[in-house]
Formats: C-alpha cells, structure tokens, sequence
C-alpha cells in the first residue's frame, strides 16, 4: 500500500492507494462508537454495495447509506438538501461522519454536505474514478452547480483520509477512464516535463489498466496534488495552474447544461484552447502544442468543443468563473509555457482569446 500525506497547517491527512483496499477494515478511520452516512450513487451502489456493508458490518461498524441519482446534473443545491434532509431526520450530530463513494460529483456533495451540515463535520473520500482519485478528492474543494456557473457555491473542507481502491478502476466504463488521463496530462503540462514524456511513453500500458503502469501514475499525480495544496490550500497562488484549460472547460459544462460533457472532456478541449492562446501569444512552441494535442487524441479526448458554442458563448460563461478578477471583468487564464511549465496571465486581450477558441473549434484535427 502506498501512503502519501497531505500535509496541512491546520491538520494532514493520508491518501491510501491500493488495490481492494475499500475490503480492508484496516483502512477506514471508523470505530464501532461512530455514525456514519455513506452516500453514493446508484451506479456505484449496485456494484460495491452489498459487499462494502457487509464488511463494515463485520468490523462492528454500523452505517447507514444515501444512494443518490448518477450525473454531474445532480451536483445541486436540491440533492444536497436531500443529504441534510437525512441526517436531521436521522438526529446525527456534529460527531458524525461522511463518507464519499463515487466520483467527483459525490465528493464534491458530500465534502460541500460534511463542510456545512452544523457547521462542519467529518467526512471520507473513497473515489471510484480515475479522475477522482488523482485530482478531485484530494485537497478540500467540495461544490455544488449552479445554473450559471459550475461549483459555485461550495467552501473548502478537508477530508480525515482519502481511500484510493484501483480495483474500482476495473468498472469504470472506458469513456470516464479517459476523463481521468485528461488531468493526469494535465499534470505533466503544468508540472513535470519529465512526467509528460512518462506519459508519452506508457499511455498504451495505461489504458490496458496495467498494474504496474497505474501503480506508478496514480500515486504520483496524488503527490504532485498533494504538493501543491500543501503550499497553497487555499488556491491563492500556486494552485490556481491546476485550473488549466477549466475556466473553458467550465464554460462547456455550463453552456450543455452538465449533460453531455464529462469533465475530462471538456477540460482536454480547454487545455487545447489554452495551449494554443498561448502558442499565439509567443510562449508555446509549435511542437509543445503538436505534442498535447497528439496525447490528448492518443488518451481519446476531444479537443473540439460542442459544435453549436461559439466563441462569444464561451467568453460569456468564463466571465462568471471564480478566478475572473472581478472588479475589471479581466480574465485570469494559465497558460501552458512549454511542457511542464505553466503560469497565470490577466492580460489577454479578448480577440486573442476568441480567436484561439474559434480555430481551435475549426474541424481540422491539424493545427
Ligand atoms: N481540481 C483543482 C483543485 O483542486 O484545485
């Protein structure tokens, strides 16, 4: 088992990675004096269910369970009132405990549930996406959606552990598998040059769900995460590059509504739209860009928006993203420098901006 920490001034926690680790007793940080609320989905409830229960069940540990409706569209203020709804008719108090177990729609209810429900209470991620376990349940950001603007009203609130079970990854359908490979590319875009060509060389061995290939990638995207909130919880600084290719991709999302998208897909075609603003401003090379854009078609990612968005409708939506400064309307976008190397500009003129969306949304796959 690997075990990193997530080292916080207030308080650390552990991200656990492992395969059949949601089995093991041992991983839990649950007593049998505790109350716990388990919330999922139904996808995940009828493939892990009964089993997880039972095992819990076996340790003395009693919990009782929400089963939620599977779809970023359920990440709302009413599916989070069901979760209060429950645990008030249920009189747990502030010593309860959360648990997570889904992907990032869950994590993100769940964490936004555990950071107000009496003011703040405990809870557990157990991430079942790939896209989860190296990205959104590590580092407190818990949201829900609104209409206009995605995690939008949310707060910051930790977890007490993070569980990571790559067997999970075994029942994932391919098209949530490759959502995840579009932040673990992200990754190596913003950070780790060195990373980016890891990628590059076992990507293949990647989407076989070799092992050993996922053994090494997961632990050190969580790393890599876990850096970075260490130094900036509270994404005022060096988190914010995390964002990469999200104030579009968040426009995506918005504009279908959270139906059509998942959000690997729609950040992949951020990133691209990124990569290439920055490519005409005279910081990406050419063959940085090429090399992106060929990991992304590689890992089976769109890099074209939805066909009936224009240039216009992005800018509409990204204007209402949480890191617009928003006293001059000015949009803060990262921009990727090269590989592995990224920053944050203000001062992107609008027609740059529109017109790298424009040709990135042009048919040609060639840039
Ligand atoms: N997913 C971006 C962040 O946690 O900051």
């Amino acid at each position: 088992m690997v075990k990193i920490i997530v080292k916080l001034k207030s308080k650390s926690y552990p991200i656990l990675i492992e395969s059949g680790l949601i089995y093991d007793p041992k991983a839990w940080p649950l007593y049998d004096s505790d109350r716990v609320m388990l919330v999922t989905n139904t996808s995940i409830a009828s493939l892990y269910l009964n089993k997880l229960i039972k095992s819990f069940n076996l340790a003395n540990i009693n919990v009782d369970t929400i089963i939620l409706p599977d779809g970023e569209q359920y990440k709302s203020l009413s599916i989070l009132n069901r979760i209060f709804t429950l645990l008030i008719k249920k009189s747990y108090g502030r010593d309860a405990i959360l648990i997570a177990f889904g992907g990032g729609v869950i994590g993100d209810l769940v964490g936004f549930a555990a950071a107000s429900y009496q003011r703040g209470i405990r809870f557990i991620q157990v991430p079942t996406t790939l896209l989860a376990q190296v990205d959104a349940a590590i580092g407190g950001k818990t949201a829900v959606n609104h209409k206009l603007g995605k995690n939008m009203i949310g707060a910051f609130h930790q977890p007490i552990s993070v569980i990571v079970d790559l067997n999970c990854l075994h029942t994932l359908s391919k098209r949530q598998f490759y959502s995840g490979l579009a932040e673990i590319i992200k990754y190596g875009i913003i950070l780790d040059g060195d990373f980016f060509n890891w990628l590059e060389n076992n990507l293949d061995l990647l989407l076989t769900l070799d092992l050993k290939a996922l053994m090494y990638c997961v632990p050190y995207c969580c790393q890599l995460k876990s850096n970075i909130v260490t130094h900036d919880e509270y994404d005022q600084n060096s988190r914010v590059l995390l964002n990469l290719g999200h104030t579009y991709g968040h426009a995506i999302e918005s504009y279908t509504n959270y139906l059509s998208w998942l959000h690997g897909e729609a950040i992949s075609v951020g990133m691209m739209m990124a990569a290439r603003t920055s490519y005409y401003l005279g910081y990406l090379k050419k063959e940085d860009m090429d090399r992106i854009q060929t990991l992304l078609l590689r890992a089976h990612l769109p890099i074209v928006g939805p066909k009936d968005m224009s240039p216009s409708d992005y800018l509409s939506y990204m204007i209402h993203d949480k890191k617009v400064i928003s006293n001059d309307k000015k949009l803060r976008l990262v921009l990727p420098l090269s590989i592995g190397n990224a920053d944050v500009f203000s001062n992107i003129e609008n027609k740059v901006i529109l017109s790298a969306i424009e040709d990135s949304n042009s048919d040609s796959v060639t840039i």
